[in-house]
């Protein structure tokens, strides 16, 4: 086995298992998820074989957009515990042998973050408001917002200060976009990747990092243009080409350390500009969210597959596979609801089941057992792919996207932003149920900070713990045999004679069959490891995966 301390490439094909702090688990009782919560679950890691913890932000924060904005880059959040409990997790983590990935959000930091205040504080054209992108309003008293940009959450992305003056947030009007051409803002990220790094912390996943690098001209072009306007590497606020600058500086802190410490990008941007970011003098990864954005359909997977083995090619880094994260709904359910076709041309970020959310969960129609099982059978797909997977809690235990959740207890600012248009991502942050009983189904002996639905409780981790045939069987099963099998970073395609049918192998023989069709597909006489569901005789039924190698 490699020593992953001394192995510089550990990153290369891990399984990273998100961890969304504030649902995981309670350690206190308040209702909201903590770090004592997790040091006290740690056994559930281990169990399920994961490589790495990714952290979503622990930091403080008033929570306008579940931690993505935070106060201070350098500190954790009095509500989720002290620095010495990040150390204890990381410690603990470590000795069990997995990393640590934390969550680090550049783009922009909350209005409560130091620097937003003093630059309230301060007049306009000061140092302190250069650290944001401030703009003077139109018309003659400033009353006017500089342009008529929406923000990605609804609503205006310019807000007032009252002065005159208006500043930018992509985001939520909590969230102010930091210029990234002021050195101060720069040095001070520097400071922070060590701050954390010098604790042990081995990677970081880079929220919207294709967003840092700006260039607002004097004159602001409309909506209408900025919206449609492309020109690789040109856009004024998206995927500018400086932007891989800033990256270059990160890596020189990175590689301070041993082994260099790892980055993962969050860039949503065309499939050929993905190699920059995840290229070994930036990043070194970067998130390829196809496969989370494609139907359940043999043919888009196997695009999606081979353009991403290619890009990763390019860059010489490895892919890295995502069905499920924090901000789309859970995969069993967008497979149990109708496809959705053609991707929306205005939005990067995947809608699948905004319609179904909108409708509280009834329209159109969710087939929940199809999809489990299709979401079984594409994480079987994920796992057998060369690159690294990254893993959303809770979908160790097929849980499903929690709908129908009351409008007062809904968080997500993209909810109050877009007046109801936008439901949000609460349905997939509803705290874990870990037993059967219990007031938040075990996520801690109190509430939960949003409402669990009651078939939590079937689906709980002590359940499916005694059941060989769960979801969570699957999962550690698969992350067992993953370890075994592990490969060089590629595949053949296996001529199948079926469209609905794919299979790979990789180059030491393990091979990876998947019937996304209904008709039943003959076995070959290779010796069959896993199935996503069971087989049939000696048939692999419809909406089934197996993992096989020559007998
Ligand atoms: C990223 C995060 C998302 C957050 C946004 C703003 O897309 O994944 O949760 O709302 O950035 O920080
Ligand atoms: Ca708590």
């Amino acid at each position: 086995m490699i020593n992953a301390q001394t192995d510089h490439s550990w990153w290369r094909q891990a399984v990273v298992y998100q961890i969304y702090p504030r649902s995981f688990a309670d350690g206190n009782g308040d209702g909201i998820g903590d770090l004592r919560g997790v040091i006290n679950r740690i056994d559930h890691l281990r169990k399920l074989g994961v490589d790495a913890v990714w952290l979503s932000p622990f930091y403080p924060s008033a929570l306008a957009d579940g931690g993505y904005d935070v106060d201070d880059y350098r500190d954790v959040d009095p509500l989720l515990g002290t620095l010495a409990d990040f150390d204890e997790l990381t410690a603990r983590l470590h000795e069990i042998g997995l990393k640590m990935i934390i969550d680090l959000v550049p783009n922009h930091s909350s209005d409560r973050h130091v620097w937003f205040r003093e630059a309230l504080a301060a007049p306009k054209g000061s140092p302190a408001r250069a650290r944001y992108i401030f703009r003077d309003g139109l018309g003659p008293d400033g009353s006017e917002p500089p342009a008529d940009w929406p923000s990605i959450f609804g609503g205006p992305a310019w807000e007032p200060v009252g002065d005159g003056q208006w500043y930018l947030h992509l985001f939520a009007k909590e969230q102010p976009d930091l210029n990234w051409d002021n050195p101060e803002v720069r040095a001070d990220f520097l400071h922070t990747l060590r701050f954390w790094s010098d604790r042990g912390v081995d990677g970081f996943r880079v929220d919207v990092a294709h967003g840092l690098a700006k260039r607002l001209p004097v004159e602001l072009p409309p909506w209408s243009e900025l919206r449609t306007r492309t020109g690789a590497g040109q856009h004024p606020l998206w995927d500018r080409d400086e932007v891989h600058d800033i990256y270059a500086e990160w890596r020189a802190v990175f590689n301070e350390y041993t082994p260099p410490r790892t980055a993962v990008a969050e860039a949503w941007v065309d499939a050929d500009r993905r190699p920059s970011y995840a290229s070994a003098e930036g990043l070194g990864q970067a998130f390829n969210f196809d496969l989370l954005q494609s139907d359940y359909d043999a043919p888009s997977f196997r695009t999606v597959i081979t353009e991403n083995l290619e890009l990763a090619a390019r860059s010489g880094s490895s892919t890295t596979w995502v069905l499920s994260n924090h901000d789309v709904v859970r995969h069993p359910t967008r497979y149990g609801l109708p496809p959705l076709g053609a991707k929306d041309p205005d939005s990067v970020i995947a809608k699948h089941g905004a319609d179904w959310l909108r409708s509280g969960g009834t329209e159109p129609k969710l087939d929940r057992e199809l999809g489990l099982r299709r979401a079984r059978a594409a994480t079987l797909i994920e796992l057998a792919l060369p690159g690294s997977a990254y893993l959303y809690q809770g979908e160790e235990l097929g849980l499903h996207e929690v709908a129908g959740i009351p409008a007062d207890q809904r968080q997500d600012p993209a909810f109050f932003r877009s007046g109801g248009e936008q439901i949000g991502r609460d349905g997939c942050r509803v705290p874990l149920p870990w037993t059967a009983t219990g007031s938040s189904y075990g996520f801690g002996s109190g509430p939960a900070h949003l409402p669990q639905p009651d078939w939590f409780a079937g689906l709980a981790v002590e359940v499916q713990d005694r059941d060989p045939d769960s979801t969570l069987a699957l999962y550690r099963a698969a992350l067992r045999l993953r370890r075994e099998l592990q490969a060089e970073e590629s595949l053949t395609w296996l001529d199948t004679g079926r469209e609905d049918v794919l299979a790979f192998r990789r180059p030491n023989g393990w091979t990876c069959v998947s019937n996304f069709g209904s008709e039943p597909y003959p076995l070959t006489a290779d010796e069959v490891l896993l199935s996503s569901s069971p087989l049939d005789g000696d048939e692999l039924p419809g909406a089934t995966t197996i993992w096989t190698r020559p007998a």
